[in-house]
């Protein structure tokens, strides 16, 4: 059968083979996927020999896709705007196409949850890879406004500029906060990692406000019960953005889209 892998370091915790194997029991499909820890600095000789015998798609997880986004013979347009690559697949030529589903797989989970994105405004923590990663996506669901805010703000001041020309978006730092208003936060920042959160303002959030955080874990993240606290009524971790990642990828390369939720049940069950 067609073999398929994750790369990443550290790699134990990857849920993407058990996401996979639901996926084919879902869909009949028949295929391998296997979680590989690569060593830092081989990330390039690891694909080559993935490719070369034999293999046919690669997931990249963290610290390698920006490796990836290099390895690649061609980019998606989105990979090249995010410059990031989470998917890697051979084509006939034996050439590698990079891709990005990150942005995609958040995009479809708001809206699996129920949320209305467009026209409404939309707050963005952080401005690192996560967040570049997912402006495209968000920005094409017509927001009527979108604020990037960054502890170091020249970060989130170039981020904008480089989305400028597909929508309103602005950059600022967090102190910039204090007065606006968002009907939609998105946590994109590596603090909730190490259990921090942003300074945030006491009024940030608007009536019936939705907050995301793109992390995610057995238990509420400190960004989840800060947005709870503080009045929002729909407030989301990012197991849903990891399984819809995952789905774009094997939709990418069996050409069969799977049903998410039912995946991302049993993920949050077995997390419990
Ligand atoms: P990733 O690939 O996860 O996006 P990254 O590129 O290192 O990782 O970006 C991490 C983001 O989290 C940055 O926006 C960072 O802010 P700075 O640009 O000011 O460093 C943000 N971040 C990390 N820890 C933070 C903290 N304790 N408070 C606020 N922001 C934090």
């Amino acid at each position: 059968s067609d073999t398929y892998a994750v790369f990443g370091n550290p790699i134990v915790q990857s849920k993407s083979p058990v996401i996979h194997r639901q996926f084919c029991e879902q869909t009949g499909e028949d295929m391998t996927y296997t979680k590989q820890l690569v060593a830092e600095g081989e990330f390039a000789s690891a694909a080559k020999a993935f490719f070369t015998g034999g293999g046919h798609g690669l997931n990249i997880t963290a610290p390698f896709k920006q490796d990836a986004f290099t390895y690649a013979n061609t980019l998606t347009e989105r990979a090249q705007r995010a410059g990031a690559v989470n998917l890697l697949t051979q084509q006939i030529d034996g050439s590698v196409t990079g891709d990005t589903t990150d942005g995609i797989g958040m995009i479809n989970d708001m809206l699996n949850l129920g949320w209305e994105l467009s026209a409404k405004r939309i707050l963005v923590l952080g401005a690192g890879g996560a967040v570049r990663g997912v402006l495209e996506p968000l920005l094409g669901q017509n927001p009527s406004e979108l604020c990037i805010a960054n502890r170091t703000a020249s970060k989130a001041e170039d981020l904008a500029r480089d989305f400028h020309d597909l929508g309103t978006v602005s950059g600022v730092s967090l102190e910039d906060l204090t007065g606006k208003q968002f009907d939609i936060v998105i946590n994109g920042t590596s603090a909730s990692l190490h259990g921090a959160l942003p300074p945030l303002p006491e009024h940030l959030l608007g009536p019936d406000a939705a907050c995301y955080d793109m992390m995610y874990a057995a238990e509420p993240t400190i960004f989840m019960r800060w947005a709870t606290e503080h009045g929002a009524t729909k407030v989301a971790d990012g197991l849903g953005m990891l399984v819809g990642q995952a789905a774009e990828s094997f939709y990418a390369w069996r050409h069969i889209r799977p049903e998410v939720v039912p995946v991302i049940t049993q993920l949050r069950r077995k997390m419990s």
